[in-house]
């Protein structure tokens, strides 16, 4: 039987300080790992670039779009995320949460998600093991690579394991309906969501894609939860089912049919 599991995404602008290249923000991960201490739910972590990964893929001019791009380019995107994931399961090791850092090579093809490593994955939770994967440059075909964002991954991981919860840890509470005022979105309700996916929300850049994912996955019939990581306590209180401050977009049901 699939193993029940929580996925959850630490942004890259979270985990590093987004203006500092190739700095993470050791508070901020120290801070969420000892606050996961005392949660007993099997974890898969998805990380994102920060100033390691989107730093580098802006110098060499990599995007999403598969392309032949300069090979020095994608060793030197690959070197600054494992350089960033070594970092974060270093902490978690510190705390004894046992991670096991998964190269996206290993669980995707072009693009596709390769059901059996990922149900591996899952699997390896019942030993206590954390599984930690990542956004990364990765060859499609034919001298092709695309970025592969860390939030695309949130979406294949959740087709194949259907998990319990699905969080993106952010740096802001949650989706703004207006980031000026900072009016928050606190929940997309099922019947809105083809309103809410015809942009009825005010968002630019990281967030919007983060969003185009958190839709597809809610449209799968997944609640999908945006939570502040820099407030671990909420966090916490979405782990453990109850209310807080945050914006949760609630799965289609007619999709329920094979969700926990
Ligand atoms: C980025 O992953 C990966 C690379 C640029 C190599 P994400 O796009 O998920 O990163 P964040 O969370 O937005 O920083």
């Amino acid at each position: 039987m699939l193993q029940e599991v929580v996925l959850i995404k630490l942004g890259g602008s979270v985990v590093t300080h987004k203006q500092r290249p190739m700095t993470m923000n050791k508070i901020a991960i120290d801070q969420i790992f000892k606050s996961l201490l005392s949660v007993k739910v099997p974890i898969i972590f998805v990380h994102g670039g920060g100033s390691f990964g989107h730093y580098w893929s802006v110098k060499y001019n990599m995007h999403s779009k598969p392309d032949s791009y300069p090979s020095d380019g994608i060793a030197v995107v690959h070197e600054s995320m494992i350089s960033l994931n070594h970092k974060l399961v270093k902490s978690m090791i510190r705390f004894k949460l046992n991670p096991y850092s998964v190269s996206p090579f290993s669980i995707i093809s072009n693009n596709k998600p390769l059901v059996k490593k990922i149900i591996e994955l899952a699997s390896m939770t019942r030993d206590k093991i954390i599984p930690v994967t990542f956004g990364d440059i990765v060859y499609r075909t034919h001298h092709k690579y695309s970025i592969l964002s860390g939030d695309e991954l949130m979406t294949m991981l959740s087709y194949v394991l259907r998990p319990k919860r699905v969080i993106f840890a952010v740096n802001v509470d949650g989706i703004y309906q207006n980031p000026r005022t900072k009016e928050l979105i606190s929940t997309v309700e099922e019947g809105s969501l083809i309103k809410f996916s015809n942009v009825n929300f005010d968002v630019t850049g990281g967030m919007k894609r983060k969003v185009r994912e958190a839709l597809k996955i809610s449209l799968a019939g997944m609640d999908v939860h945006f939570v502040n990581g820099f407030k671990p306590d909420r966090l916490l209180k979405i782990l453990d089912n109850k209310k807080t401050k945050g914006t949760v977009i609630k799965g289609k049901r007619s999709s329920k049919r094979n969700a926990r």
